[in-house]
């Protein structure tokens, strides 16, 4: 598959472990920074991720900051995107059968290594289930603000 992955300081440890051993297990990487583990701002880092899948150049995206949910709130403004900060394998084989994720959120203060390659491995491989999933993603799609008709 080709991946997408980002991440801000928060992350950068765990981007970096996950990166080579993705890369081991012949996976095509597109890598959003950042570079090192000066502080940063994790939404810099989401754009170009986001983009990466929309545009159809990396089939899933991978995010990680400290907790997770900095960059679960920021992926989630680009209509299309779905990210789901998984911190178990449970939720991260829920988030592809029911929520068809295209982006995979870790946190980088949360979770180790090994952990997380159990998660990207599952993350990676299960299906989406489809059937009913469908039209409550259809649903997601057309949510709009109260104010707009
Ligand atoms: C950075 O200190 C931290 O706020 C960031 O990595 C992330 O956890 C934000 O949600």
């Amino acid at each position: 598959m080709n991946i997408a992955i980002g991440s801000d300081h928060g992350g950068f440890a765990l981007k970096e472990d996950l990166k080579a051993w993705l890369i081991e297990n012949n996976h095509g990487i597109q890598d959003a920074g950042t570079d090192n583990s000066d502080p940063v701002d994790y939404p810099d880092f989401v754009g170009a991720v986001a983009q990466g899948i929309l545009s159809g150049s990396v089939d899933r995206g991978i995010l990680i900051c400290g907790s997770g949910i900095g960059m679960s709130i920021a992926a989630n403004r680009f209509p299309g995107i779905r990210a789901a900060l998984c911190l178990d394998v449970e939720t991260a084989r829920l988030s592809r059968a029911h929520n068809d994720s295209n982006v995979l959120v870790l946190a980088g203060r949360k979770t180790d290594g090994k952990t997380a390659r159990s998660i990207v491995d599952v993350w990676l491989t299960a299906e989406f289930e489809g059937n009913r999933h469908i039209r409550r993603l259809q649903k997601i799609e057309t949510l709009k603000r109260p104010f707009e008709t």
